[in-house]
């Protein structure tokens, strides 16, 4: 057979057969693939052919219909120039023996003839970097069953990846990137197991889910699917596709979480989920995949602790900008700490096991020694408490030297929340060995050291189990001489009602009802406690989600109370807390009267926690951009209330009360009559506390009482 290799080169002077190893797929090693091929054909796995090729030829303007007169024995052509213009004549179709054509990096337009179906022994096929529009033609794809390489990329093709394409059984590359194909992947596509080299369909608007036959590819090296419109999750059967070195998946729309199964990709080169809306945390699963060298997450919803290992140990091998609330990590990512959670509860969790284990005889034995000594502990603190109240609680001191070490210098790391009056930090103070929060106040006054010390020592005294406790404060001079007041508190490692109202993606979940009642009432006895039991009243001026922690047990310790006086104090007025100098609260939460230099009072706290508990229930905070004009967060309750209060109620909220499982489109809400009962009572004290009149709220004790009538309500039987 007498078989002819037709090349017109119209840019290389030169031309041998390694200059045929054209740049047509990116990678080294894909180069290193094509000369493969090239090896092959000389190599006598095809026919013996001569060499015949036009080259410097200036060959500007369309291609001639003559071409398809050429022999039928052809059956290389490669026209790779950059000149060639028009139209692909129809006729070029005739030369069926074509085992390899290309046409790539020309001025080619129009459509792919159709007459390419009679190419049935073609192999390798690429039309790259061309102005081809129209649609791929599925009648190609569905005949050319031998081929193996198949390069449309830079192009402007449109429609849909015909499913024809699961015909050319032989594809072992793929490159449709950089071109306007829409509609979903073809799970036709994934279906091509003997895809190894590269399935590259980045930069398109293709959409939809990304299969979960994504996992049969599994002789894949580089899958490329970025910068398209795909949403819905990363499938777990992407860790089928054992071969991946590269996988690119950025600037999609993709949500849920990483899969941790990518780390079964041992092989696994660089990773790039960038520009999605991910979420979750960075599976630490990832850390040993040993090969990754770059991996890059920036730009999502990320949040968690960073792992240690593994690539995450150096930091410029990881991107892990935009995801806010990413934690941990190695220091030089210069990310916040975590709180300490996870470990410490397992590490007491596995503690008490052994405890019980081991010493459940000694312990019974022993429990009435310890119930003694505790009786007479409490006795004793009681005692001295009545007798010497004035002397006990002196504070331990604190300097500011040691404040700076436990918190690194101040550093952004340990930040943990911004505040009208201050920053606060998370530290670890030398003398105790628990974590503290340290809140520094910003001030502008100077002085008023000694004031300031008594007022913080009495609220030391100040001890209620819904309130955050104060260990010490520090009235000194940081080392630029400026003044420096800070007030340290005990750590709540379960961050804030903020976060857990409005945060809820990180946490993974959300508040139920009765955790929403618990923290009320957790408020609410706080409230009572400074309103009511203390020598003289305490307004709290600053109440708040953000200003509302959360321990270990989800049990509500209200912060940052006193602070109002204790600003006072600085600025010369301790004798009068009721000055409206100082704090005012935050937007929102705020009563009305408070901006008509109304005076502070435990009335204006009482509005505050109605706005709180409102929040608490319609998942909505007071400064919505929806309320504006006079229409607010009381407002937007009061109109739904009693009769519509669902369509306001958190819509996370109904959907965890909800009786039913919906089955329908249309989600209809059943709640128990006992829980929609709650809903509207607690609705009510909300409404009752955030009137506009300050002398027509409800107070703390009132609110109580109701709460409790509330919780018994619920506690009753729900069958
Ligand atoms: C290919 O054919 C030419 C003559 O056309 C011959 O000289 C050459 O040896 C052949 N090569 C192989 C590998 O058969
Ligand atoms: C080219 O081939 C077609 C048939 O395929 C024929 O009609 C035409 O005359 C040929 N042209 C030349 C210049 O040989
Ligand atoms: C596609 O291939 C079939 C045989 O497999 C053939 O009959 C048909 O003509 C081809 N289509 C075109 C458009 O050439
Ligand atoms: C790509 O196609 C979509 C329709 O599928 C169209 O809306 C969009 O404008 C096109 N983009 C470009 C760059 O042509
Ligand atoms: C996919 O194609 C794009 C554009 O043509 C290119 O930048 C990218 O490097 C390719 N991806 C891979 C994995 O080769
Ligand atoms: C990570 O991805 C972002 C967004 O896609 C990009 O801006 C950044 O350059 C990437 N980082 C690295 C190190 O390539
Ligand atoms: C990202 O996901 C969040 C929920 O996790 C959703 O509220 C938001 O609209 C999403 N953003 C985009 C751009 O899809
Ligand atoms: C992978 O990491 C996890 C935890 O990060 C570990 O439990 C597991 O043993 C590791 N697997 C392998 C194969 O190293
Ligand atoms: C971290 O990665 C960079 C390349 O991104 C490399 O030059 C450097 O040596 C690596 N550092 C360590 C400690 O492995």
């Amino acid at each position: 057979m007498d078989c002819v290799v037709l090349l017109f080169y119209f840019s290389f002077f030169t031309f041998s057969s390694s200059a045929l190893n054209l740049d047509f797929w990116h990678p080294h090693h894909i180069n290193n693939h094509y000369s493969n091929t090239i090896d092959r054909h000389s190599t006598g796995d095809l026919p013996n052919h001569s060499h015949s090729f036009f080259q410097d030829n200036n060959f500007g303007g369309p291609l001639p219909k003559i071409i398809g007169n050429l022999s039928t024995h052809l059956s290389q052509l490669a026209m790779a120039g950059n000149l060639i213009s028009g139209k692909i004549p129809t006729e070029l179709g005739n030369l069926v023996n074509l085992i390899f054509l290309s046409m790539e990096d020309n001025l080619l337009t129009d459509v792919i003839p159709e007459s390419f179906s009679k190419f049935q022994k073609m192999q390798e096929l690429f039309l790259k970097i061309n102005k081809l529009s129209g649609e791929i033609p599925a009648a190609i794809l569905g005949n050319l069953s031998q081929l193996s390489l198949l390069d449309l990329s830079d192009n402007l093709l449109v429609g849909k990846i015909p499913s024809t394409i699961g015909n050319c059984k032989m594809l072992q590359g793929v490159d449709f990137s950089m071109n306007n194909l829409s509609g979903a992947i073809p799970t036709e596509l994934l279906g091509l197991s003997s895809l190894s080299i590269l399935l590259n369909l980045s930069h398109n608007s293709l959409s939809g889910n990304l299969p979960p036959e994504v996992g049969l590819l599994q002789n894949i090296e580089r899958l490329d699917i970025s910068e398209n419109h795909l949403s819905g999750g990363i499938p777990t059967k992407i860790g089928d596709c054992l071969s991946l070195e590269y996988l690119f998946l950025e600037g999609n729309s993709l949500d849920g979480n990483i899969p941790s199964s990518l780390s079964s990709l041992k092989g696994l080169l660089q990773l790039d989920l960038s520009r999605n809306n991910l979420s979750g945390s960075i599976p630490h699963e990832l850390q040993n995949i040993s090969a990754l060298e770059w991996f890059n997450v920036s730009f999502n919803n990320l949040g968690g602790e960073v792992p240690l290992l593994g690539i995450f140990q150096n930091a410029s091998r990881v991107s892990l900008t935009g995801n806010d609330r990413l934690c941990g990590g190695v220091a030089k990512l210069n990310l916040r700490i975590c709180p300490p959670k996870d470990v410490k509860k397992r590490k007491h969790h596995s503690h008490r096991k052994l405890i019980i284990i081991i010493f459940s005889i000694a312990f019974l034995l022993l429990l009435s020694f310890i119930l003694t000594v505790i009786i007479y502990k409490i006795m004793r603190k009681r005692q001295r408490k009545a007798s010497t109240d004035s002397t006990i609680g002196k504070l331990p001191k604190v300097s500011y030297q040691e404040l700076h070490h436990a918190t690194d210098g101040f550093s952004v790391q340990n930040l943990i929340g911004t505040g009208g009056v201050g920053f606060v930090y998370k530290g670890r103070l030398n003398s105790e060995e628990r974590v503290v929060a340290i809140k520094v106040l910003s001030l502008q006054k100077k002085g008023a050291h000694k004031s300031f010390i008594a007022e913080c020592n009495a609220f030391r005294n100040i001890r209620h189990r819904n309130l955050v406790k104060i260990i010490t404060c520090c009235s000194s001079v940081d080392h630029k001489g400026n003044d420096f007041k800070a007030i340290v508190y005990e750590f709540m490692t379960n961050g804030s009602l903020e976060e857990w109202l409005h945060q809820n993606a990180e946490l993974q979940r959300t508040l139920t009802l009765e955790e929403r009642l618990e923290i009320v009432f957790g408020i609410a006895s706080a409230l009572h406690y400074l309103h009511h039991d203390c020598e003289k009243p305490i307004v709290h001026c600053d109440l708040k989600p953000s200003n509302v922690l959360l321990d270990d047990d989800m049990v509500a310790h209200v912060s940052d109370f006193g602070i109002a006086r204790l600003v006072s104090t600085i600025d010369g007025n301790s004798n009068n807390q009721t000055s409206s100098m100082g704090i005012k609260g935050t937007i929102g939460y705020t009563p009305p009267e408070y901006g008509m230099d109304s005076q502070l009072s435990t009335e204006g706290d009482m509005y505050s926690f109605g706005i709180l508990l409102l929040e608490m229930l319609t998942g909505r905070r007071p400064t919505d951009e929806m309320f504006k004009d006079g229409y607010n967060l009381h407002n937007y309750v009061k109109i739904a209330f009693p009769n519509n209060i669902l369509e306001i109620v958190d819509a996370t909220l109904l959907s965890m009360e909800n009786d039913h499982v919906a089955v329908t489109t249309e989600v209809a809400i059943h709640l128990h009559p006992n829980v929609e009962r709650c809903l509207s009572s607690l609705l009510k004290i909300g409404l009752s506390c955030s009137v506009e009149s300050p002398r027509e709220r409800i107070n703390i004790k009132e609110v109580i009482t109701e709460l409790n009538i509330i919780l018994k309500a619920l506690a009753d039987p729900r069958g």
